[in-house]
């Protein structure tokens, strides 16, 4: 299977470029690595992944409340979370020729896997981008960017209980940038040095914590496979191993996709335990522990975490999405986008450019766009070019306006799958599209 898909990256990387989802950062002077731009699409997908995840994991629930907590926070956070000791990856460098550095763990034998030269000794690198705050620099001033959101719930976590009257169960999520001075990125967008996360502690009783565990990573599995439509044959679970959980974690699973280059993680699903609210209050000195209003017991709860990558699930939705058939004679590239993701739902074209379709279309537009995510597309000439090209960025259905809509008022639905037209009247437009996004 990853044989058949091994081009499969190459593809997608070349239609995010050429159809407007990702650009290099900084390009033109050459690029930056591993850090990269999104362009109109890209955009598009991004928020569409990200209302997804915030509809299902906080608007549907009663349990759990939102936050967006800074990207530098004070230095004493990553002291207290063990990241300053501890966020750290193995790394080896190339004595060689081509003196490249590489992650010790992602290599199997004992040269370099660029020019065969001898590697040096491993050594800690740590993964936090470090700067400083305010104009002079020096140790007192250093701050990092934040390398995952969690610190922020676990940070607030007192201000949380105090103003939103939430009681144990529940949970704090938030999305944002998150950033890792990576040893080895790679494979496109799905290891990155600037990337954006969504996280979420979930608060819990300790003692309930495994059942919590459970339910979360079964209810985050069934988000990718209902609510992102992903292919069921190349999503897995897998718990980690002893050996290779984080400094905080009790148990780890992670929900795996099947990328071109073997199973990578989407999604981890950690019980953290009460290690980071226990770290905070040793170091802070402030009392973090929950009362329970109803026993009058007071605990440090424990945490169960489902932290996620936008990056990580916009290209694994492109590449699960890819598609290409044989349209007489010539390959169509086409995205099979789960309707709710699809950057455009809905495009309008008048066939012609001649002034008596434009009216009527622009019409058919202002009709549907209140609705529907909706392009107008009058440009690219013949207007089987233009449904390629609604094809290659996903779109569900386009709507045409031809030379007989302005006799009989109906117009031609083109469904992206199965290429089937409808004639529908402009009357009725609207009813029929929305039975189909049901
Ligand atoms: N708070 C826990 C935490 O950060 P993680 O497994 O290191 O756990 C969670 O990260 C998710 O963030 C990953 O499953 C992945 O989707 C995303 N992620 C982590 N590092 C990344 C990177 N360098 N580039 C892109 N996404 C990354």
């Amino acid at each position: 299977m990853i044989g058949e898909r091994a081009d499969l990256m190459e593809k997608v990387t070349a239609l995010c470029k050429r159809r407007g989802f990702v650009f290099q950062s900084s390009e033109i002077y050459g690029g930056i690595n591993a850090i990269y731009d999104y362009g109109h699409y890209g955009v598009a997908l991004r928020r569409n992944i990200r209302s997804l995840w915030w509809r299902h994991m906080i608007e549907l629930r009663e349990d759990v409340v939102g936050l967006e907590s800074s990207v530098i926070m004070n230095p004493e956070v990553w002291a207290a979370s063990g990241h300053l000791s501890g966020f750290t990856d193995p790394m080896v460098d190339c004595l060689g020729e081509c003196k490249q550095r590489w992650r010790a763990d992602h290599l199997s034998g004992d040269r370099c896997p660029n020019c065969g030269g001898p590697l040096s000794e491993p050594r800690q690198f740590n993964l936090m981008f470090k700067t400083h705050i305010g104009p002079v620099e020096g140790s007192g001033a250093d701050v990092y960017l934040r390398p995952e959101t969690a610190q922020g719930m676990f940070v607030d976590f007192k201000n949380v209980l105090n103003s939103m009257r939430v009681r144990v169960p529940f949970g704090i999520a938030q999305q944002g940038r998150s950033f890792r001075n990576e040893i080895s990125p790679g494979n496109f967008i799905f290891r990155l040095r600037e990337f954006e996360q969504m996280e979420m502690e979930f608060f819990v009783k300790p003692g309930e914590d495994e059942r919590w565990h459970r339910y979360w990573i079964e209810a985050r599995h069934r988000w990718y496979l209902e609510v992102l439509g992903l292919r069921p044959d190349r999503l897995r679970l897998r718990p980690h191993d002893k050996d290779e959980l984080s400094h905080y974690s009790k148990a780890t699973t992670d929900v795996e996709y099947l990328f071109p280059f073997g199973w990578g993680e989407l999604e981890g699903i950690a019980n953290r335990t009460d290690y980071d609210l226990r770290q905070h209050q040793e170091r802070s000195g402030e009392d973090l522990t929950y009362l329970d209003p109803e026993t009058n017991e007071r605990y440090l709860p424990y945490v169960i975490e489902p932290a996620a990558g936008v990056d990580r699930i916009m290209i694994t939705c492109l590449l699960d999405a890819y598609d290409e058939d044989e349209v007489r004679g010539e390959t169509r590239v086409v995205l099979r986008f789960h309707r709710d993701l699809a950057p455009v739902q809905v495009a309008v074209m008048p066939l012609s450019k001649k002034e008596e379709l434009i009216a009527p279309a622009r019409e058919v537009q202002a009709l549907l766009r209140p609705h529907f995510r909706v392009e107008y597309d009058q440009t690219g000439g013949h207007i089987g070019r233009r449904y390629r090209r609604q094809d290659e960025i996903g779109t569900p259905y386009c709507v045409t306006v031809d030379f007989d809509t302005v006799s009989d008022g109906a117009v031609t639905i083109r469904e992206r799958d199965t290429m089937t037209q409808e004639r529908v009247p402009i009357a009725t437009l609207l009813t029929s599209l929305r039975e189909r996004f049901i």
